[in-house]
């Protein structure tokens, strides 16, 4: 009888280091694989441009990372297939007449695709400086380290082409070896440094979406050398990147039908993003909703397939939101809201360029008059553009998308009016 007590005892210890190990193992799983100390099977060069070599070590995020080649599938207003936008709104060969956009203009596709998609665009030419390769190889952040970012960016493309051989990689977001992630673009660099930030003070957090920024913003090339800028010395809003612009007089392209000075906006989703959406000031980052965790066996890892997360709402949203369904259907709401909202800035735009068109005909017009519906054009296409050209029709920002919209099409119909009052008609008709 004295046995059962050292039994009971020995048993219920047993149960409790049991316990105890399963918690460690579940708390083990729920970990992200770790990114440093572990041992790499082979060293990387440092700008390695060459994704493969980096697989070697992290067979998962490699893996996963090349699927972004054959996505293919379709979502309401985004996915991978690169349907033509031009054909889908015809819209936009008005709003684009005179720049390489109205040739040219297809849905994006995966990270694997980037150098292939900018060779074949019709809208490169022999006058396409290096620039445009800052955004589409892993073979970037070497050249820069190696040519420095003034001579990469003035070299014609097709010659710095003979050089690149690469898509977007492993190089363009992490340092070799410490996979530490960093900025590599010499424009993220220095408009981060005008505003008065370093980014190696970020955190980690911070990083997870400021990565992005590498690529995914608006731009310009600034004089002769072309060098990449990004225009946010006023801040990052809309309205900032115009007054930034009108500043310092650029424009992309002269518009063929009205004459206006252009601005061609490029995809500004960090601006947008980070223009106080609810969450951006919630602290959730690009990468949260874009490579969300997923699990190999017993790994748990950043998805590098980066696309829409409305393919993975389960694990690009159900992370924080309980309610999957209802998050996914707002998104369609707010997405077909912004799309109603923006074709009814875009019919003020074709309006507005037929009524300057129809008064740049009138020998008479009043040419102040006139310009002053140019300038109006200008402002309101900019801001059309900024919220179109931005991939996520608006989700990413749904309140500041609508307020750049509405006061685009006020803009716009300000252009027109001008137009009219431009007109000899007009004007013989108030004397
Ligand atoms: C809260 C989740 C969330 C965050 C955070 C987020 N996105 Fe998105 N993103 C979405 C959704 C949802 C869409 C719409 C996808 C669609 O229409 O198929 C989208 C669309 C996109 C697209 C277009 C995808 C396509 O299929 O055409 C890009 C590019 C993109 N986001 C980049 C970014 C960047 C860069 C950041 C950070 C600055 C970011 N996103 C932050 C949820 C998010
Ligand atoms: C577009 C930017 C980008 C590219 C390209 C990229 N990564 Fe990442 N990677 C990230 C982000 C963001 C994280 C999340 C980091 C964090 O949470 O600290 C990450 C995390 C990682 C981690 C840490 C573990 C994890 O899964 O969270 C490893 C390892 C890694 N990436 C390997 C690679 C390899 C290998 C490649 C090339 C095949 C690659 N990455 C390409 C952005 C990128
Ligand atoms: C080095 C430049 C670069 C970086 C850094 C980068 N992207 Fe991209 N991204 C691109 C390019 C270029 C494309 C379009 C490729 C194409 O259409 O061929 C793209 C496409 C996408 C798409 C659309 C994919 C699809 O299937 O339609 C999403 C979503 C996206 N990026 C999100 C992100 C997120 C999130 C980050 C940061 C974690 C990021 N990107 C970092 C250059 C970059
Ligand atoms: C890292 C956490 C996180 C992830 C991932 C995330 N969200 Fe959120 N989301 C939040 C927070 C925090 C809020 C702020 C409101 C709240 O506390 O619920 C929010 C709010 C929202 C709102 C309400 C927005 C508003 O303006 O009121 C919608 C809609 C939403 N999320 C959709 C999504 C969708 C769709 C995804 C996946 C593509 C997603 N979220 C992924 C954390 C997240």
């Amino acid at each position: 009888m004295k046995k059962a007590p050292a039994i009971l005892i020995l048993s219920g210890t047993t149960l409790l280091l049991a316990a105890a190990l399963i918690g460690v193992l579940i708390y083990l799983r729920n970990q992200p694989t770790p990114q440093r100390g572990i041992q790499p099977l082979v060293e990387i060069a440092q700008y390695e441009p060459d994704s493969s070599k980096w697989g070697l070590n992290f067979p998962n995020q490699y893996s996963t990372f090349l699927l972004t080649k054959d996505n293919k599938a379709r979502t309401a207003f985004g996915g991978s297939e690169p349907y033509s936008k031009l054909e889908s709104d015809p819209r936009l060969v008005t709003l684009f007449a005179g720049m390489p956009f109205s040739i040219d203009y297809n849905e994006e596709r995966g990270h694997m695709n980037s150098l292939t998609d900018v060779r074949e665009t019709k809208r490169v030419n022999e006058k396409t400086p290096g620039t445009c390769y800052s955004c589409k190889t892993a073979n970037a952040p070497r050249l820069w380290d190696q040519m420095g970012p003034e001579e990469f960016f003035k070299t014609p493309f097709a010659k710095l082409g003979e050089k690149i051989d690469q898509p977007v990689g492993c190089a363009n977001c992490h340092e070799a070896n410490t996979m530490r992630l960093i900025v590599t673009n010499p424009a993220l660099e220095e408009a981060l440094e005008e505003m008065g930030r370093d980014w190696r003070t970020f955190t980690r957090q911070e990083m997870r979406s400021v990565v992005c920024a590498n690529c995914h913003v608006e731009y310009y090339f600034k004089g002769e050398g072309k060098y990449l800028t990004f225009p946010w010395d006023l801040g990052l809003s809309a309205d900032d990147v115009a007054d930034y612009y009108n500043q310092i007089g650029f424009k992309d392209w002269d518009h063929k039908i009205t004459g206006a000075p252009m601005i061609k906006i490029q995809h500004p989703e960090y601006e947008l993003y980070a223009t106080n959406s609810t969450h951006y000031r919630a602290g959730v980052a690009c990468a949260d909703c874009h490579m969300p965790y997923v699990r190999n066996g017993a790994a748990k890892f950043s998805s590098h397939d980066v696309k829409s997360p409305l393919f993975t709402p389960e694990q690009s949203c159900g992370a924080c939101h309980t309610d999957v369904a209802y998050v996914v259907d707002r998104v369609k709401q707010i997405q077909n809201q912004v799309r109603e909202v923006m074709d009814v800035a875009m019919d003020a735009l074709v309006e507005a360029i037929g009524a300057i068109e129809k008064a740049a005909q009138d020998p008479q017009a009043d040419p102040e008059l006139l310009a002053e519906a140019r300038q109006l054009h200008r402002e309101a296409q900019l801001r059309v553009d900024f919220i179109n050209a931005e991939n996520s029709m608006g989700f990413h920002n749904p309140e500041e998308a609508l307020r750049v919209l509405a006061k685009a099409t006020d803009l716009a119909r300000q252009a027109q009016l001008k137009a009219i009052q431009a007109s000899s008609a007009v004007i013989q008709a108030r004397k």
